[in-house]
């Protein structure tokens, strides 16, 4: 964990025109930055940043954000991550808090599978070459399919014998308790009894980034119906199949001097393809790639070759994983291996050379690829084609990276060619998907948004009874009055009182629907209680990002004042800061109006019920008096109550 301390130290030097600056160019106007948006594609710049209040917007996709969500979005780290740039960018040294108790012990337990893996692999490699039944069974099984034995070794790969229990006993003998044998997959429960859990298999070891063994892959030898092919280590607390491609430190160096990353299905296709000095090769055992792998790959090489036979069940799973691959940046080109053959069996029938010619003569590009095939299945129905062109927006909208607008562009250009569309219509298109990926992911939290910025009709003066109606829009006087509480609750107001006290004390459950706003109040509250002052910062870094969206909602670009209203009454419009007075009254004679049509209302409830005619004037009077009050307000507050 990052100390408290150090994100103090980050906060306080960040510089939302530096950080943003280095990878999208601004142009100042007026107190804000413009410039063309790293998140979408567009020509005319849209993307705005304040330096003041240290968040930027984009008009054109909505996105919007901090410093720190920024560098999160535009480099997909997390949280941690993203401190940790920014901490290197700043020369700012990251201290670490002290692990809990619940931390170290999984340390440990961690420690305890990575000793006790290394003690397996050791024991199954020296069974494979070693014993008998590892000569005679395991390796001329392994030699007969053409692997040597110094590839062997350097992948370190295994034999575990017939017998039920001959690891499980060397295991116990060497101390390595019952409960970690169990959680390692290395051994199963039959009968109270541990047994050896890949009885008559070749090992194949999984070894991490820093090559640790963190688990294993078992094949059977002799077919047999009713087992299955592969076994493999079930996840544990340092096996975690989301994250592993099998071969990656082997291959790693390979692949970032190379500048390519190969993929393939199996263990044997990584193992025969590093035989025949194809080293650049990792492999995701068949199924569709996860976000956290093709971050892995992305580590060394923005380039990925997808290696599959041409069977169609590899080719779907790999499909699946093309749009978060291009998320995350990656080129991908995929290469079928034809003739029901899969790489191991191809490069062992037609050699290194061959094998390579191959690759780099049938490297497809997977997006056009992709296109190809819908648009075979088409054929002359408009309706399926139609479906296509969707099809291939949604895939080029996720290309949202800064340095990949060109290739999106030139994505559109050749999509559009082979479509027999306009260019510009795809382009349309495409932009729509990104809109909608965008609102779908700000919804949740931002729900008001549509209604903003405030209409020429918002701002003309409400009467009495608009005036009810519009007080009906709770939702966006809510946002206004926390806004206001945010931006103001440090200033003076009457009686020597600041804005904030005054304001948290009407700002209660009944009077927040919301439920995310009323958080964000209980945060503020929390905050001024424990004898700090908040202001916007405290909540743009505050660590639930959540909250922290929510604040930049509130304070991004739409509340200021529309050009249209400045020209309509054609008054020289006061900078934001200097209208401060004017807003919190606003905001404050709101409070005050919701909770006199409350009394209004509850009134009103009571006039129904039986009365003696003196307590009946005094209800009617009552009424007549708050809705005196109700008019004075809006007399005094109407042309800006509600905007
Ligand atoms: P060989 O048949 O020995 O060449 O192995 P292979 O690696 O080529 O196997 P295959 O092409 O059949 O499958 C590709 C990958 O899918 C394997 O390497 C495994 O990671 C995985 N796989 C295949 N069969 C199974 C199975 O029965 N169980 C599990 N868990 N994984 C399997
Ligand atoms: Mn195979």
């Amino acid at each position: 964990m990052i100390s408290p301390a150090t994100i103090q130290q980050i906060q306080n030097r960040i510089d939302i025109i530096d950080v943003v600056g280095s990878f999208v160019k601004l142009k100042k106007r007026g107190t804000n930055y413009l410039g063309l948006c790293p998140f979408h594609n567009e020509k005319t710049p849209s993307f705005t940043v304040s330096p003041n209040k240290e968040i930027y917007k984009c008009f054109g996709c909505g996105k919007s954000g901090n410093t720190i969500s920024f560098v999160m979005e535009h480099e997909k780290y997390s949280y941690v991550e993203a401190l940790r740039w920014l901490a290197n960018r700043y020369n700012i040294e990251v201290e670490e808090t002290a692990q809990s108790a619940e931390v170290r012990e999984q340390q440990q337990l961690a420690d305890s599978l990575y000793i006790l893996n290394q003690f397996a692999q050791k024991y199954f490699t020296h069974t494979l070459f070693d014993s008998e039944e590892g000569q005679t069974v395991g390796l001329s099984y392994l030699e007969e399919r053409g692997f040597s034995k110094a590839i062997l070794e350097k992948f370190q790969v295994g034999y575990c014998k017939e017998t039920r229990q001959a690891f499980v006993t060397e295991a116990l003998a060497k101390q390595y308790n019952r409960e970690l044998l169990l959680k390692s997959g290395l051994v199963s429960l039959r009968n109270e009894d541990l047994v050896d859990n890949y009885r008559g298999r070749i090992i194949f070891p999984v070894h991490n980034t820093t090559g640790k063994v963190i688990g294993f892959g078992a094949r059977i030898i002799r077919k047999n119906d009713k087992a299955p092919k592969y076994i493999n280590t079930p996840e544990n607390e340092i096996y975690v199949k989301s994250r592993i491609l099998y071969g990656m430190y082997f291959a790693r160096q390979v692949i970032d001097k190379q500048d390519e990353c190969l993929l393939v299905e199996g263990y044997t296709d990584v193992i025969s393809l590093h035989q025949a000095g194809i080293e650049n090769v990792v492999a995701s055992g068949g199924t569709s790639l996860t976000t956290e792998q093709i971050r892995l790959v992305r580590k060394y090489t923005n380039n990925l070759t997808i290696i599959y036979d041409g069977d169609s069940a590899g080719i779907k799973a790999a499909l699946r994983g093309l749009d978060m691959a291009l998320e995350e940046g990656l080129h991908v080109k995929l290469v079928l291996i034809p003739d029901k053959e899969d790489p191991d069996s191809y490069v062992n029938k037609v050699g290194a050379d061959t094998f390579r010619n191959f690759v780099a003569e049938n490297k497809k590009d997977f997006v056009l690829f992709q296109l190809e095939v819908a648009l075979k299945d088409a054929g002359n129905d408009s309706q399926k084609k139609a479906a296509a062109v969707n099809q291939i927006a949604e895939t080029l909208a996720r290309i949202n990276k800064a340095e990949d607008f060109t290739r999106q562009q030139d994505y559109i250009r050749q999509c559009a060619s082979l479509l027999k569309i306009e260019e510009e219509g795809l382009n349309n298109l495409v932009n729509k998907f990104i809109r909608e990926r965008v609102s779908k992911l700000e919804a949740k939290w931002n729900p008001a948004d549509d209604n903003l910025p405030a209409t020429d009709q918002e701002q003309a003066v409400p009467t009495t009874d608009e005036s009810l109606q519009l007080l009906l829009k709770d939702e966006l006087q809510e946002r206004a009055a926390v806004r206001v509480l945010i931006e103001y609750g440090a200033m003076d107001w009457e009686d020597g009182r600041k804005v904030a006290p005054y304001m948290l004390e009407e700002l209660d459950e009944e009077m927040v629907s919301n439920p995310d706003l009323f958080r964000v109040i209980q945060v503020y509250r929390n905050w001024v209680q424990a004898g700090i002052e908040p202001n916007a910062k405290n909540f743009f870094y505050h660590e639930d990002q959540t909250l922290s969206a929510i604040v930049v909602s509130l304070l991004a670009f739409p509340y200021e004042i529309s050009t249209k209203w400045k020209d309509k009454f054609r008054m020289a419009v006061a900078a934001r800061e200097e209208v401060y007075l004017q807003d919190i009254k606003n905001t404050i004679a709101y409070l005050k109006l919701r909770k006199i049509k409350k009394m209004i209302e509850e009134n009103q409830a009571d006039l129904l019920k039986e009365h003696t005619a003196d307590e009946q004037v005094t209800l009617l009077q009552t009424h007549q008096a708050l809705k005196q009050m109700e008019r004075d307000l809006l007399k005094e507050y109407g042309t800006v109550i509600v905007r």
